[in-house]
C-alpha cells in the first residue's frame, strides 16, 4: 500500500514539473517607477496573461512602459521603446513613447477648424500646427487607473472645455487589456456635452528584435490599404486620396520597410520617411486586420486590428540615438516604428475624408488591436 501510495505522488511530481510554467520576464519595479505629476501620484501597473505575455502600463499619460513577447523560440524579449522611471519620460527627446493620444491625434493644419460656424483655435505646436492634442496632450495627463483584473487596466480622463482650444467636455475611457491570445486590446470610448472633433490612438515604439536592438528596416510590413493620404512639407494632407499602386507606398504585398524608403520620392522626402496616413480597404466600417508585421530572425509577428478608417505608419524618422531608455540601450535613427489607428489627420479641415466630430448624443468608440504570434 506505502509503496503505492509513493509511486503516485513520485507521479504527481513529474507531472507538476513537466506543466510548462509560463516564464516570468523580469519586470520593471513598480515601487521605483513613478512620483508626482500635477500633484497626482503616478504608478506603474503590470498585466499579465496565461502565456507569461506581461505588460506594464504607467497612468502618466496612458504609456505603455515594457511589454514581453515570446519569439519562435518562446523567448521574451521587450519590443518597446521607453524608461525604467518617470523621471526619463520626463526627460527625453522624444515624447510620445508608448503614450495615450488625444483629444486628436497626428496634426490638424495651422492649429484650427471650423465647427457650426465657430472657429477654434488650438495649441500649436509643431510649427504652424496643432499634433498630438497640443502642448498638454492626453499623453501628458496623469489618468485615473483602476485594475480590475490581473488582465484589465481603465484608465480615465475629464478633458474639461477648452483644453487646448478644443470645445466641450470630454470623458475619455480607455481600457487596456492583454488577452490569452498575446493581444493587446485598446478600447477607447468618448462622450461630449459639445460637437467636438475626437480621435484617439496609441503610441508606442515597436521594435520586434527587442528595444535598442538596432533599426526595424529589416522588419516586413504588410498593409490592408490600396490608398494613402499624401502630404505637404508640413506633414498636412493635401486632401487627395491618392493610390498606392506602382509606388514605394505600396504594402499590400509583405515588403521590407527598408527596401523602397531610400527612394527619390517626395512624399518619403516630406516625411524623412514613412510618416503616412493609409486608408484602410476595410474602410472603418467594423473590426479588420490593418497591418502585420514580421520580424524575420525572431520569427515575431505583430497585426494590427481595428474599426478605424486609418493607420498611420511612422519609421522613427525624428529619433536620433539621443534617447538612451531601458537597460542603458540608445534608441537610434528608425530604431522602431509606430503603428497608430486613427481618422485621417485633418479631417476637421477636410470635408471629403470621413468625419471626426463627436456629437453630444453619440458615444465614440474606437478599438486597436495588436496581436502577437512567433513562427
Ligand atoms: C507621429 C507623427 C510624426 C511624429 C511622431 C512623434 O507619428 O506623424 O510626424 O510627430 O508622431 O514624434
Amino acid at each position: 500500500m506505502k509503496t503505492i501510495n509513493l509511486f503516485f505522488l513520485m507521479l504527481l511530481i513529474l507531472a507538476f514539473a513537466c506543466t510548462k510554467a509560463p516564464r516570468q520576464v523580469p519586470v520593471m519595479d513598480a515601487s521605483t517607477f513613478g512620483g508626482q505629476v500635477d500633484g497626482k501620484k503616478v504608478e506603474l501597473f503590470t498585466l499579465r496573461n496565461a502565456k507569461g505575455m506581461t505588460v506594464q502600463i504607467t497612468n502618466y499619460g496612458g504609456r505603455v512602459v515594457d511589454l514581453w513577447v515570446p519569439d519562435k523560440n518562446g523567448n521574451f524579449s521587450d519590443v518597446v521603446l521607453g524608461y525604467p522611471t518617470l523621471n526619463g519620460y520626463l526627460n527625453s527627446h522624444e515624447i510620445y513613447f508608448g503614450t495615450l493620444i488625444g483629444r486628436y491625434g497626428n496634426r490638424i493644419g495651422k492649429g484650427q477648424f471650423i465647427l457650426n460656424d465657430s472657429v477654434y483655435k488650438l495649441a500649436v505646436n509643431n510649427g504652424p500646427n496643432h499634433l498630438h492634442g497640443g502642448i498638454k496632450g492626453f499623453n501628458n495627463v496623469v489618468w485615473d487607473a483602476v485594475r480590475s483584473d490581473d488582465n484589465t487596466l481603465l484608465l480615465s480622463y475629464l478633458s474639461p472645455d477648452g483644453e487646448e482650444g478644443y470645445p466641450g467636455n470630454l470623458q475619455v475611457n480607455v481600457t487596456y487589456e492583454l488577452t490569452d491570445n498575446n493581444e493587446l486590446k485598446i478600447d477607447y470610448k468618448a462622450t461630449t456635452d459639445k460637437p467636438t472633433p475626437v480621435n484617439l490612438t496609441h503610441h508606442s515604439y515597436f521594435n520586434l528584435k527587442g528595444a535598442g536592438e538596432g533599426d526595424i528596416l529589416d522588419h516586413v510590413m504588410q498593409i490592408y490599404g490600396s490608398y494613402y493620404t499624401p502630404v505637404d512639407s508640413g506633414l498636412i494632407p493635401t486632401g487627395e486620396i491618392a493610390s498606392v499602386e506602382g509606388t514605394v507606398f505600396d504594402f499590400r504585398t509583405p515588403t521590407a520597410i527598408g527596401a523602397r524608403i531610400g527612394d527619390d520620392n517626395q512624399q518619403l522626402k516630406y516625411g524623412l520617411g514613412y510618416d503616412h496616413n493609409w486608408v484602410l480597404d476595410s474602410n472603418g466600417d467594423s473590426l479588420h486586420k490593418a497591418a502585420k508585421v514580421v520580424e524575420p530572425v525572431s520569427g515575431r509577428i505583430m497585426e494590427v486590428y481595428t474599426n478605424e478608417p486609418g493607420i498611420q505608419f511612422y519609421t522613427g524618422n525624428f529619433l536620433a540615438g539621443k534617447d538612451t531608455g531601458k537597460n542603458g540601450k540608445v534608441y537610434p535613427y528608425r530604431g522602431a516604428l509606430c503603428l497608430e489607428t486613427q481618422h485621417f489627420p485633418d479631417s476637421p479641415n477636410k470635408p471629403a475624408f470621413p468625419s471626426a466630430i463627436l456629437d453630444p448624443e453619440e458615444e465614440y468608440h474606437s478599438i486597436c488591436i495588436y496581436k502577437f504570434s512567433a513562427e
